[in-house]
C-alpha cells in the first residue's frame, strides 16, 4: 500500500502542475480528494491490512491530501495570474479600476409612509405598538363586540390557523386596541400600525395582504372633537394644507357613535380617479370605543375604573395613502416583491 502511495503522490502532482485550467484542477481535485476520491478509498482500506502497515499508510494518505490541496491552490495563483495578465495584454482589463459599487437596499413605499404616520402622531404624544399577525378570534373579534355568529364576520373572512377557528390571521389592527387596553394604564393614546389579512378577490384596489394603522384614545372626557381634531392634524400633515373633511355615520360593532371620515380629494376639485369622480376620499373609519369593548379590555384590572372612561378609535388602510402619495394604480405592485418596481421609489 505504501508503494501504492508513492506512485499516486508522483502521478498526482504531475498532473497538477500540468493543469492548464480552473476546471481540470477541479476534476483533479475530486479524483483524488472527493468523498469517493482514491484518499478516501485508500483510508476506508485501513482496516484490511496488516497491523503493521496500518500506521505508516494513514499518516501518508494524509500526508499526501495536504500536499496535494496545496499543489493545487499553488496551481490555481498560478493559472489566475496568468488569466489577469492575459486580459492585462490583450487591454480589455483596467485592473485600476474600482470595483463596482454595491447595490444599495431601500426602504419599501409603506415603510416610508408609515414611518411619515408615525412621525406625525409620535409629535402629538401617541405610542406606536405592535401586535400579532397571527392573532386570536378573540382579540380579533369577539373581545371587539364582534361574538362568532356575528354577521358582520362575513365582511371579514380571512385565513383560519386551526380546525376550530380560534386563531386567525388578524383581519384588521383593531385587535390591538384590546391588548393595549390590557396593559397600559388609562389615559393613553396609541397608534398600530401593521399587516393584516383577509380572504379577498384580488384586484387593483383589493389585497388579500394589506396595511393598516389603528388609533386608540382612552382617558376622562374623551370626547368626538378630540377624534376629529386628530384625524385633521395627520391629513393636514400628510398633505401640507388644509383639507375639508366631513363624517358620516357608519357602523363598525365597537365603535357607538360610529362614524366614516371622509377627506375632500387633495388631487382635483371636480373629480379624478383618485376620488372615483366623486372629490371625496374614504379616508377611515372610526368613532367612540363602545363600554362593552373597554370592559372587555381593562376586564379584572382593580386599578382602572372603566366607568369614568371615554375613548375615541380610527383605523384606516395605509395602502391606499401609499399609492396616492407615489400614483400607483395597482396595490398588487406593493407586496408583489418584484424590484423593477420597488427601485421605482427610493429612499
Ligand atoms: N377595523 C376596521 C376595518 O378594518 C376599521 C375601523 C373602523 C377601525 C372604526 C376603528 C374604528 O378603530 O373605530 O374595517
Amino acid at each position: 500500500m505504501l508503494e501504492r502511495l508513492e506512485s499516486l503522490r508522483t502521478d498526482a502532482l504531475q498532473r497538477v502542475a500540468a493543469a492548464t485550467n480552473v476546471d481540470a484542477l477541479r476534476a483533479l481535485e475530486k479524483e483524488f480528494l472527493g468523498k469517493e476520491g482514491v484518499i478516501s478509498e485508500v483510508l476506508a482500506a485501513i482496516p484490511t491490512l496488516p497491523a503493521e502497515e496500518r500506521r505508516d499508510t494513514g499518516r501518508g494518505a494524509n500526508e499526501l491530501k495536504a500536499a496535494l490541496l496545496e499543489a493545487i491552490g499553488v496551481r490555481k495563483s498560478e493559472l489566475d495570474e496568468a488569466l489577469v495578465a492575459a486580459l492585462r495584454d490583450s487591454g480589455g482589463f483596467d485592473p485600476t479600476l474600482p470595483p463596482a459599487a454595491p447595490e444599495r437596499g431601500g426602504l419599501h413605499p409603506v415603510t416610508q409612509v408609515r414611518r411619515e404616520v408615525e412621525a406625525i402622531f409620535a409629535s402629538m404624544g401617541y405610542e406606536v405598538l405592535d401586535g400579532p399577525e397571527v392573532e386570536l378570534d378573540y382579540y380579533n373579534f369577539q373581545a371587539l363586540n364582534v361574538p362568532f355568529d356575528h354577521p358582520s364576520r362575513e365582511l371579514q373572512d380571512t385565513f383560519y390557523c386551526d380546525d376550530k377557528h380560534t386563531v386567525v390571521m388578524r383581519t384588521q389592527t383593531s385587535p390591538v386596541q384590546i391588548r393595549a387596553m390590557e396593559r397600559l394604564s388609562p389615559p393613553f393614546r396609541v397608534i398600530a400600525p401593521g399587516r393584516v389579512f383577509r380572504n379577498e378577490e384580488q384586484d387593483a384596489t383589493h389585497e388579500h395582504t394589506f396595511h393598516q394603522v389603528e388609533g386608540l384614545v382612552v382617558g376622562e372626557d374623551v370626547q368626538v372633537g378630540h377624534l376629529t381634531w386628530t384625524l385633521r392634524r395627520l391629513l393636514n400633515e400628510l398633505f401640507g394644507r388644509e383639507l375639508e373633511v366631513r363624517l358620516r355615520p357608519g357602523y363598525f360593532p365597537f365603535v357607538e357613535p360610529g362614524f366614516e371620515f371622509d377627506v375632500r380629494c387633495p388631487f382635483c376639485e371636480e373629480g379624478c380617479r383618485v376620488c372615483s369622480n366623486s372629490t371625496w376620499i374614504e379616508f377611515c373609519g372610526c368613532g367612540m370605543v363602545q363600554p362593552c369593548v373597554l370592559e372587555a379590555g381593562f376586564e379584572g384590572r382593580d386599578d382602572v375604573d372603566v366607568g369614568s372612561l371615554t375613548g375615541f378609535a380610527f383605523g384606516f388602510g395605509l395602502d391606499r395613502l401609499v399609492m396616492m402619495r407615489f400614483g400607483i394604480d395597482d396595490i398588487r405592485n406593493l407586496m408583489g416583491g418584484d424590484l423593477r418596481f420597488l427601485e421605482q421609489f427610493p429612499c
